[in-house]
């Protein structure tokens, strides 16, 4: 499916499928909503809006059928003007190309610029939601599937006549598609089964992306001292790798390191997972999937920020040559880790991920991860924990996100939670029992961290849903992508 925005009267573009909106309570549409009103005698204002009683709820679509033949219109209810934000926007989008999927002959589909009438919002950034919506709401892991659903739909149009809110939409709809790309990219790598994806094949993938590639094999990662990183991959019968992705431009404005969980299964080791919780467990690898689909971005939309990629991936295996509780392993900063339990495998291999990205003399640090089952219990699956060691950065970092639509929610580090990590015969313990989970983990991550301005974001609720979210996803969300890409380009 391509998206575009074309300088043209949504009127005037042969479609399908038009898309309209309505801001809750209005009952006479302005706008584009209005042109199409009065183009087809009122039927909006008249019919939907007077008889069949349509309020423009947040998130409900109306559908007029065959109004004209073959085009339906879709109007989509925005919710209160006062509530609505730019995530809304593309959340809506989704659900409308959703629908237009489910008639299986709509192939041409035009919306007008939500958001950018009345609600006054920035045509860039509204822009950028409407062709994200549109990619997300048109994927489909479908690849093990025999019979597959074929999209109908070849074209999504976004229709603007102002000279001024095209020529920035245009811009929005660039930044739009690089994003989503990417997006779903890393939502097709999350979704694969760990049967495919292991440490070799992610390293694989992530060196045809373009950029910079180096790939550390077992032998090269023991050299550089990285003990902590190898003993939760020696239970598994695939090799652990080491990726650095490298993106420099010419004169950076600054230097950034992502940093991703890498475990592509995690059975727990021999602190092995219940059934019901091991079941998903391919997602470990999300934050891997983020850093490495972020670079992949900001690349494309030739950012003047140095950027490095970092995964440390292996899977978290039971077995007899599994690292095993109460082991002793030194990790590359020197600090000694007593093993509490092998299910908190994360922590142990992001503690040498992170020395490693230290090295590297960047200016500030991001550590993405599906962490701990703590922080999903805390947050759910509509929130990230985020926290760090540079306020700043940290309310920086949400307040971006909170504009394109994702939510960060800040967790303490107060020092008691770092109590339970207490060891006897070690440095410290990996973990300290269930009680405040994410913050320990957190904790336990800032102490491999010397003095670079660092955030660490737990993934671990809203990675992977169960159920379909309000942009329709379920399966892999490839969140953070998109507050990483715009966190280190603005
Ligand atoms: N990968 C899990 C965390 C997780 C849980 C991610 C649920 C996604 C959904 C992590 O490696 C883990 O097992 N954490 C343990 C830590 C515990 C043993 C201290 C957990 O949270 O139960
Ligand atoms: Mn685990
Ligand atoms: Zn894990």
């Amino acid at each position: 499916m391509k998206v575009k925005i074309e300088k043209k009267s949504i009127l005037d573009i042969d479609s399908d499928v038009i898309i309209v909106n309505l801001f809750e309570g209005i009952k006479n549409p302005g706008g584009v909503t209005g042109v199409v009103d009065k183009a087809f005698k009122k039927i909006i204002s008249e019919y939907v809006i007077k008889q069949e009683k349509f309020e423009g709820k947040y998130g409900e679509i109306y559908e007029l059928p065959m109004i004209q033949e073959g085009k339906k219109i879709y109007i989509a209810g925005l919710g209160k003007q006062k509530e609505f934000t730019y995530g809304k926007i593309r959340n809506i989008t989704a659900k409308a190309i959703r629908k237009a999927k489910t008639t299986k002959t709509a192939k041409k589909i035009v919306s007008i610029l939500h958001g950018a009438g009345i609600a006054g919002l920035d045509p860039k950034i509204c822009a950028q939601m409407i062709t994200e919506g549109a990619i997300s709401g048109a994927y489909e892991f479908d690849k093990y599937k025999t019979e597959k659903e074929e999209l109908t739909i070849k074209e999504f149009i976004i229709a603007e006549t102002d000279s001024q809110k095209y020529k920035e939409a245009k811009k929005g709809v660039e930044i739009g598609l690089i994003t989503a790309e990417a997006v779903n990219n890393a939502r097709d790598l999350i979704n694969e089964s760990s049967q495919y994806l292991y440490p070799e094949t992610l390293a694989k993938y992530a060196r045809e992306i373009g950029v910079k590639t180096t790939v550390y094999d077992k032998s090269q990662i023991k050299k550089m001292g990285m003990n902590a990183f190898l003993a939760v991959g020696q239970g598994s019968i695939h090799e652990p790798k080491l990726i650095h992705m490298e993106y420099k431009p010419e004169n950076p404005r600054k230097k950034v390191a992502i940093v991703g969980k890498g475990i592509t299964f995690d059975a727990g080791g021999l602190d092995i997972k219940p059934p019901a919780s091991m079941l998903t467990m391919r997602d470990d690898m999300s934050g891997a999937a983020a850093v490495i689909s972020a670079i992949k971005a900001i690349s494309e939309l030739k950012s003047d920020v140095e950027v490095h990629a970092i995964v440390a991936a292996c899977e978290n295996m039971p077995s007899g040559s599994a690292y095993k509780p109460g082991d002793v392993i030194i990790a590359k900063t020197g600090r000694s880790i007593e093993i509490d339990n092998t299910d908190a495998e994360g922590r142990v291999t992001l503690a040498d991920a992170l020395a490693y990205a230290e090295e590297l003399n960047v200016d500030e640090i991001i550590d993405i991860a599906t962490l701990t089952g703590a922080c999903m219990v805390a947050l759910g699956t509509v929130a990230s924990g985020i926290m760090g060691n540079d306020d700043k950065k940290i309310k920086r970092f949400i307040s971006l996100a909170d504009e394109i639509g994702e939510r960060y929610w800040q967790l303490p580090m107060y020092e008691e939670y770092g109590e339970t990590l207490k060891s006897d015969i070690a440095d410290t313990k990996n973990t300290g029992g269930r009680m405040g989970g994410a913050s320990a983990a957190g904790i336990f991550l800032s102490k491999f961290i010397k003095n670079t301005p660092w955030i660490h974001i737990d993934i671990a609720g809203s990675a992977f849903l169960e159920k379909r979210n309000e942009e329709g996803i379920k399966g892999a969300t490839g969140i953070g992508i998109r507050s990483l890409i715009k966190y280190i380009t603005e």
